[in-house]
């Protein structure tokens, strides 16, 4: 009867100087490997917004996979915020800059109905510049983001300022 912010905690990997020198790199890759651990990462993600999204929302790459399984277990559907070339239709861009370099982030203009309330889901919020750029443009398909989930927080970087007024859940910060 570990919380999840224990199991997250007891599974997640520290990788200093990755990837590259004065980086310390948190991985989420054992926490995602194991079979309960996803079930409790993914169910502590979308309780606090039950009843309030159409679709969630994953970033690629890492949050395709809670994205996913968040969508399949609520009965939802998903939409896909991706690295630039990556969707074949008319698309909206927005760029960013991030921890270690800089991104555009591209989403194709009509995925979903304006209107809908999308919940966004990564796996880290670190700048907040990725989640930040993922909000613009589903605001600007016309969507109506009812808040964001990610597994870990890293509170140094500032990354809940960036994100206003939309609710954030994190279920471990460091
Ligand atoms: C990582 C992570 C988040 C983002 C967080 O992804 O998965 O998406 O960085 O950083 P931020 O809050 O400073 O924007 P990355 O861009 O490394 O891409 P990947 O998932 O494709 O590896
Ligand atoms: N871990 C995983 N993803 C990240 C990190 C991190 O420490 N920083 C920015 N993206």
């Amino acid at each position: 009867n570990e919380t999840i912010a224990q199991t997250i905690d007891r599974l997640g990997a520290v990788i200093p100087d990755y990837p590259q020198p004065g980086v310390v790199f948190r991985d989420l890759t054992p926490v995602f490997a194991d079979g309960p651990a996803l079930r409790g990462v993914v169910d502590a993600l979308t309780a606090p917004f039950e009843g309030r999204f159409d679709y969630v929302v994953g970033v690629e790459a890492r949050g395709f996979l809670l994205a996913a399984a968040a969508a399949y277990a609520s009965g939802k559907g998903v939409i896909t915020v991706r690295k630039p070339g990556k969707l074949p239709r008319e698309v909206f861009a927005e760029n960013y800059s991030l921890e270690y370099g800089e991104g555009t982030l591209e989403l194709h203009r009509d995925d979903m109905p304006a209107g809908s309330r999308v919940l966004i889901l990564d796996d880290v919020l670190a700048t907040g510049g990725t989640l930040a750029a993922a909000a613009r443009l589903l605001r600007k398909a016309g969507a109506e983001v009812a808040g964001f989930g990610v597994v870990l927080e890293l509170g140094e970087l500032g990354g809940r300022e960036r994100l206003g007024d939309t609710p954030v859940e994190a279920l471990v910060r460091y």
